[in-house]
């Protein structure tokens, strides 16, 4: 009997591997170069005023077009009230520049009220000087004249539109990678006091994963990062692996309403310890805040609005 020649068959799937691994690396290298603009809305009837933010996290010193003009004409055209920062916008490596990531938030400062809570990268380039040097001091010392306004586990009030933010800064043991250690009991109470349940309270969090405290906490919504998406996604589920080395992270990227709360986390702008996005591409997310007389709001996902090419990249 005459059988299928397998010298054929091989071909065909080494042929078929060759193209799938093709089409892999074309998509990592396009998705690690671009960003998304992926909108959420909100209403609250403890808003004065309707609000445009716009929220950047995890840049990791990227640029996306020189001097980051792909992700400053977005956020023009955007147009936003407020751009809130959710840290690690530098690399916390020693002898790697923040200077992308300085130059960013200071230009987005020019044009904008900013305010920045910090990551985990910013906070260990703080508390390690025998590693990083003066990396910290350098970082923070670009911001003296500018009107950034950093959230140190601070909080500002904005009167005119009655919005609260509090920038929560973790310390280090949260951030430990292979396991989650639980938050110690009045840990948010002791850093950052208590919400304002006249405003309209947001809490900048990097770290999602500690969301079922955030939520005790009872903000009104909780803007956070850290993520970066799960660095590669399967299409239609979820992101593979977390910066905790955690396979699969609940927390990957999205809208959460769990615990009586609501967190948007972002898939960040940048890479580091593994340089490629996958399925992923850098996302820039624009929060609308409307008044509105709802007690309890409603918020969802309008979907990517559009993509902005990332033009050439320093990764
Ligand atoms: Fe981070």
């Amino acid at each position: 009997m005459m059988g299928i020649d397998s010298t054929w068959i091989e071909t065909i799937l080494l042929v078929l591997f060759v193209c799938l691994i093709i089409v892999f690396l074309w998509v990592m290298i396009w998705d690690s170069n671009r960003f998304v603009i992926r909108k959420y809305a909100f209403q609250s009837d403890r808003l004065k005023k309707n609000c445009r933010i716009v929220f950047l996290t995890d840049l990791h010193n990227k640029e996306y077009g020189i001097g980051n003009e792909k992700l400053l004409q977005a956020i023009g055209e955007l147009a936003p009230d407020l751009i809130l920062i959710g840290g690690d916008m530098l690399q916390a490596k020693p002898g790697v520049s923040f200077e992308k990531g300085a130059k960013l938030v200071l230009k987005c400062a020019e044009k904008y009220p900013v305010c920045y809570a910090f990551g985990n990268h910013e906070y260990r380039a703080g508390i390690y000087p025998e590693t990083y040097g003066t990396m910290y001091q350098d970082y923070m010392k670009c911001f003296e004249e500018s009107n950034v306004r950093f959230l140190n586990n601070e909080s500002v009030s904005l009167q005119e539109s009655g919005i609260r933010i509090t920038g929560l800064n973790l310390d280090r043991q949260y951030y430990k990678r292979f396991g989650k250690r639980k938050l110690l009991e009045g840990y948010l109470s002791e850093s950052i006091g208590k919400a304002d349940r006249a405003s309209f309270q947001i809490l900048l969090a990097h770290n999602p994963e500690y969301f079922p405290d955030y939520a005790g906490w009872k903000p009104d919504l909780v803007l956070s990062g850290h993520v970066h998406g799960g660095v590669a996604r399967i299409p239609g589920y979820k992101g593979l692996v977390s910066p905790a080395l955690r396979p699969f992270p609940h927390y990957d990227g999205g809208l959460f309403e769990e615990y009586g709360s609501r967190m948007v986390v972002s898939r960040g702008l940048g890479m580091h310890t593994i340089p490629v996005r996958l399925f992923n591409p850098g996302e820039v997310v624009v929060i609308e805040l409307e008044t509105g007389t709802h007690a309890k709001q409603e918020g969802g996902e309008e979907a990517s609005a559009h993509n902005q090419d990332g033009g050439a990249a320093d990764v």
